[in-house]
């Protein structure tokens, strides 16, 4: 696996943890940490010694979304998108066959909420801000949250997050059934790792086999590509070149 400092992976007691390490951009994912991720699931996939995979995050926010900047890169080359980092990473995380666990607290932006989808189970702080405001960047949805969101909490409330650009909180959250449950801050990173060690230690076969049957991966990974297309497309257009440049302006980017 190449290294990539703002992703930090660790392997013990059959769980490999991935904590993403940007804490001062609020971890927003670049190219680099998204490769770094991908990788990292393609070896907890083969390796026998791993049986669980945590997403954890330093800092007080999880994760700020794509890097704003890499956005606007990206928006020169539909072909790139195409064989981006980011697409890699989408794929190998909605094919990936074993359980995976997530910790979030504080902010989880765009790709921040939308990878909670692929997760087996989810747990968050009572106050973190779960959103995924593409039509505000001028931009749609990713990762198959067009079919897995409206999929998990309905039609209306997924298109008020999506073009309302909503906020939900923790504790919404978890009632919606996007987490298992919604603690204190201090205790989600401690309770996603005991549930992910349980996890750990029942059956591979059993889990992974459960997974598959919960899981109808041609749809998703269809969704991917078809979602990619679109995004290609409004990441090239005048209206969301605009917003992601006056965006970056005002982080001082
Ligand atoms: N890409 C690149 N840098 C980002 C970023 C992103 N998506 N989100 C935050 N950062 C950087 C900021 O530029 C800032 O860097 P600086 O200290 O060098 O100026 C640092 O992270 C802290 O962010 P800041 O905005 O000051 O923190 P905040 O607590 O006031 O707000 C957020 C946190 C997440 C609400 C806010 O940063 C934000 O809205 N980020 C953009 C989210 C987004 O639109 N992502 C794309 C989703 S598809």
């Amino acid at each position: 696996m190449e290294t990539c400092e703002h992703v930090r992976t660790d392997i013990a007691s059959g769980l490999m943890s991935m904590t993403l390490a940007r804490a001062a951009k609020k971890n927003a994912l670049t190219s680099r940490m998204y490769q770094a991720l991908a990788q990292g699931l393609e070896h907890a996939s083969a390796e026998p010694s791993v049986r669980a995979v945590l997403l954890d995050a330093d800092g007080s926010d999880f994760c700020a979304g794509n890097d704003i900047a890499d956005f606007l890169a990206m928006a020169n080359s539909k072909s790139e998108l195409a064989g981006s980092a980011v697409l890699r990473f989408l794929r190998t995380l909605a094919s990936f066959d074993k359980p995976l666990v997530a910790a979030v607290r504080g902010r989880a932006v765009g790709i921040g909420t939308t990878m909670l989808l692929h997760c087996d189970l989810a747990y968050v702080a009572e106050d973190a801000k779960l959103s995924v405001p593409f039509v505000d960047l001028a931009l749609v949805p990713e990762a198959a949250s067009s079919l897995l969101l409206p999929l998990r909490i309905g039609h209306v409330r997924a298109f008020a997050l999506f073009a309302l650009g909503e906020i939900l909180d923790g504790r919404t959250a978890a009632a919606w059934g996007l987490a298992n449950a919604a603690l204190p801050a201090d205790q989600v990173t401690t309770r996603a790792r005991s549930a992910a060690l349980a996890l750990a230690a029942k059956p591979l076969q059993a889990l992974q086999a459960t997974k598959k049957l919960m899981r109808e991966q041609s749809r998703v990974l269809a969704a991917i590509e078809s979602e990619c297309r679109e995004f290609a497309d409004r990441l090239a257009s005048t209206e969301a070149q605009a917003i992601l440049r006056s965006v970056l302006a005002r982080k001082g980017g």
